[in-house]
């Protein structure tokens, strides 16, 4: 069943928010993944995010561009936590989606990630956290995980010293 709900306002922004998914899958969580959006389906947007809670869901993440309001609508439909990843391109490269997804009003919370593939993976990776709060499995997963990106970097530094010679 599934504890994520990946959401996206256009399947234009699939590409960009491709490493979110991708690190789902790596630890293993199961998410579904739909395109809807607060401007252009905002009665699907309604009726999704009310019913997601009864059905298993967990967390929400939700990806959108532009005047990024997915996130924000989610939010004021639940009391799931979500998490928003402002999906850049357009005619400001993302920086509309930063500040429309960031500046939610006191009350409403949107835990906002970073513009960019990173930011996309750093979705996941906060939703595992919040998940593994309550599944050690997980938590053991994730912990994994950090490890060997952390070993990447010594990896890297190691080599980086033999090419260098110091
Ligand atoms: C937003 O508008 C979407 O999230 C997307 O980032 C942007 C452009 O959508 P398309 O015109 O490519 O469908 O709602």
């Amino acid at each position: 069943m599934a504890k994520v709900a990946v959401l996206m306002g256009s399947s234009s922004d699939l590409p960009k928010i491709q490493s979110c998914l991708d690190t789902l899958k790596k630890l293993d969580v199961a998410f579904e993944v739909r395109v809807m959006s607060a401007h252009r389906t905002p009665d699907v947007v309604k009726e999704y995010i009310s019913g997601a809670a009864a059905k298993g869901i967990r967390v929400i993440i939700a990806a959108a561009g532009g005047a990024a309001h997915l996130a924000g609508v989610c939010a004021s439909h639940t009391i799931l936590p979500v998490i928003g990843i402002p999906v850049e391109g357009g005619a400001l490269n993302g920086m509309d989606a930063l500040l429309a997804t960031v500046q939610m009003p006191g009350g409403i919370p949107v835990a906002t990630v970073g513009v960019g593939s990173g930011g996309a993976t750093n979705a996941a990776l906060l939703a595992i956290q919040i998940l593994a709060l309550n599944d050690s499995a997980l938590a053991e997963r994730f912990a994994a995980d950090r490890a060997a990106r952390r070993q990447k970097v010594l990896d890297a530094d190691e080599a980086m010293m033999k090419q260098y010679g110091n």
